[in-house]
C-alpha cells in the first residue's frame, strides 16, 4: 500500500517529534503493509513553514536513516500546503512541493470554512497543469454542512483525500458520517492516514481499506488504491464510483437526510 499524506519527518511540525519517533512510525507503516509514503509536513499554516528545499533535505536525511536501519519503506517528498493568499508567489519562487514530484499538490483548507477564492485557486493550479488534492475535506465544517462545496471543487478540477481515522470514527460521529457520505457520492478519490504519531494518530490503512470494501464494495477500494499509486507515478487519477443511491438520481438533500437518519 501507498500512503500519500503523512507527518513522518522528525521535529518539523506536529508529527514525529524526533528521529526515533520517525523510525517508530516507519516500522509501524511497514507492519501495516505500507511500502511507500509521501512525507507531507505542514507548510504555511500559520505555525509551520517547511518550504520545498528544506523539506527535500529532511526527506533525504530520513531516507538515509531508513537505509541504515534496514527499514524497507520508500519515502517521497510532499507538503500539506495551507491555502494562503501568497500561494502563487510561493509557487513561482519554488517554495511549494507537489506530491512525489508529480502534477498533484496537497492543499489544506482551514477547519471551519472554505476559503472564498477556493475555486479560483483550483482553476489557477489546473491551468498550470497542477491538480489540487484537497486534504481531508470531511473535516471542514462548511463541507460537512454542505457537501456541494466539495462538489464544486471537484468540478473545478480538484480531488478529495479522506483520512483513515475519519472513516474509522476517530474524529467523532459527525466527521465519520461526513466522510462516508463524501465517499458514497464520488467526491473522494484517495485514502491516506495523515499519520502524526504511532499511538495518537497512526496509520490504520489496511483496516480502513477493509472497511471501505465492506461498506462500499471492492470498486471503491480499488479506485482509492489505484489513485494512490497513480499519484506517485504521476499518472491520471480515475473517477470514483458512486453508490446506487446517487445513481438513482436522489437529490443531495435526500442523501443527507438518509445518512443523518
Ligand atoms: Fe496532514
Amino acid at each position: 500500500m501507498i500512503d500519500i499524506h503523512t507527518h513522518i519527518l522528525p521535529g518539523i511540525d506536529d508529527g514525529a517529534a524526533d528521529f526515533d519517533e520517525s523510525l517508530d512510525l516507519a516500522r509501524a507503516a511497514v507492519a501495516d503493509g505500507i511500502t511507500a509514503m509521501i512525507a507531507t509536513p505542514h507548510h504555511a499554516n500559520g505555525r509551520y513553514m517547511n518550504d520545498a528545499a528544506f523539506t527535500r533535505e529532511q526527506v533525504e536525511r530520513l531516507r538515509e536513516s531508513f537505509a541504515a536501519h534496514k527499514i524497507p519503506l520508500d519515502l517521497y517528498i510532499g507538503q500539506e500546503v495551507r491555502i494562503h493568499s501568497d500561494m502563487f508567489d510561493a509557487w513561482s519562487a519554488g517554495e511549494l512541493a507537489t506530491l512525489a514530484g508529480s502534477r498533484y499538490i496537497l492543499l489544506e483548507m482551514p477547519s471551519s470554512t472554505v476559503p472564498k477564492r477556493m475555486l479560483e485557486y483550483i482553476h489557477e493550479f489546473t491551468i498550470m497543469g497542477i491538480r489540487p488534492i484537497i486534504a481531508h475535506p470531511e473535516r471542514n465544517a462548511e463541507v460537512v454542512q454542505n457537501p456541494d462545496k466539495l462538489r464544486e471543487m471537484v468540478d473545478a478540477g480538484a480531488y478529495g483525500q479522506v483520512t483513515t481515522h475519519s472513516i474509522l470514527g476517530g474524529f467523532g460521529k459527525q466527521i465519520e458520517r461526513s466522510a462516508w457520505q463524501l465517499c458514497r457520492t464520488g467526491l473522494i478519490h484517495t485514502l491516506s492516514s495523515d499519520a502524526h504519531h504511532i499511538h495518537r494518530r497512526g496509520f490504520r490503512l489496511r483496516e480502513a481499506y477493509d472497511r471501505v470494501r465492506s461498506e462500499l464494495g471492492e470498486q471503491f477500494e480499488q479506485c482509492y488504491i489505484h489513485n494512490a499509486e497513480a499519484i506517485i507515478a504521476n499518472q491520471e487519477l480515475i473517477e470514483s464510483p458512486v453508490t446506487k443511491t446517487r445513481q438513482k438520481g436522489k437529490s443531495w438533500r435526500n442523501i443527507l437526510n438518509f445518512f443523518q437518519s
